[in-house]
């Protein structure tokens, strides 16, 4: 039977701070059923498209799209933030409420061609995922898809990766 994956999403008012309904996927990647049914999804999806490596935002995108890679049997690589990798790197900036971060990819880590599958934990306003996308393109990579455990509509961030296909297991 399928897992109602909303069960396994709990809700905090007013964190980080006032005003914020922060959705937390904690209790799913706690039971062992749910994490695998969720990343199971991913894998089909990144199967259907025939992905052959998988990217993923630090921090909780690495939760996500590492065991999707190794289901697969494919790798994995992390864009981490700023100053964290070493060696040569590509960086994408995006914006936050306040400010702008940074997100770095190693040069290296996508080949021209390959196809890849861009994963997350979660899509809000989709800054995060556009800068990751942005550069696995610079690299030669050919975003395959996008998937996220949770998608919070009223932030849009669909609208900002309107150009490729989006699984989002539960929308907010
Ligand atoms: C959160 C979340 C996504 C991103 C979504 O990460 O895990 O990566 O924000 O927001 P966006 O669609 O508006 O970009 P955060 O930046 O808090 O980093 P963390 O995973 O290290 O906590
Ligand atoms: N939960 C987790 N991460 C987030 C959220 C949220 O509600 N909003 C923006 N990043």
């Amino acid at each position: 039977m399928a897992i109602d994956f909303t069960q396994y999403i709990a809700s905090y008012e007013n964190y980080p701070e006032p005003g914020v309904l922060f959705r937390d996927i904690s209790p799913l990647l706690e039971n062992g059923d749910a994490y695998k049914a969720a990343t199971n999804e991913i894998v089909k999806f990144a199967r259907e498209r025939d992905a052959d490596m998988v990217v993923g935002p630090e921090a909780r995108g690495f939760i996500v799209g590492c065991p999707v890679a190794n289901e697969l049997g494919i790798g994995f690589s992390p864009a981490r933030k700023q100053d964290k990798l070493p060696g040569e790197i590509v960086s994408a900036s995006y914006d936050l409420e306040y400010g702008q971060a940074t997100l770095c990819l190693r040069k290296d880590a996508v080949k021209k061609g390959q196809k890849v599958l861009v994963t997350d934990d979660l899509l809000a306003t989709g800054g995060t995922i556009d800068a990751t996308i942005r550069m696995v393109e610079e690299l030669g990579g050919i975003v395959i898809g996008t998937a996220f455990i949770v998608e919070l509509e009223d932030l849009k961030g669909r609208d900002k990766i309107a150009d490729y296909d989006i699984l989002s297991l539960v929308k907010y």
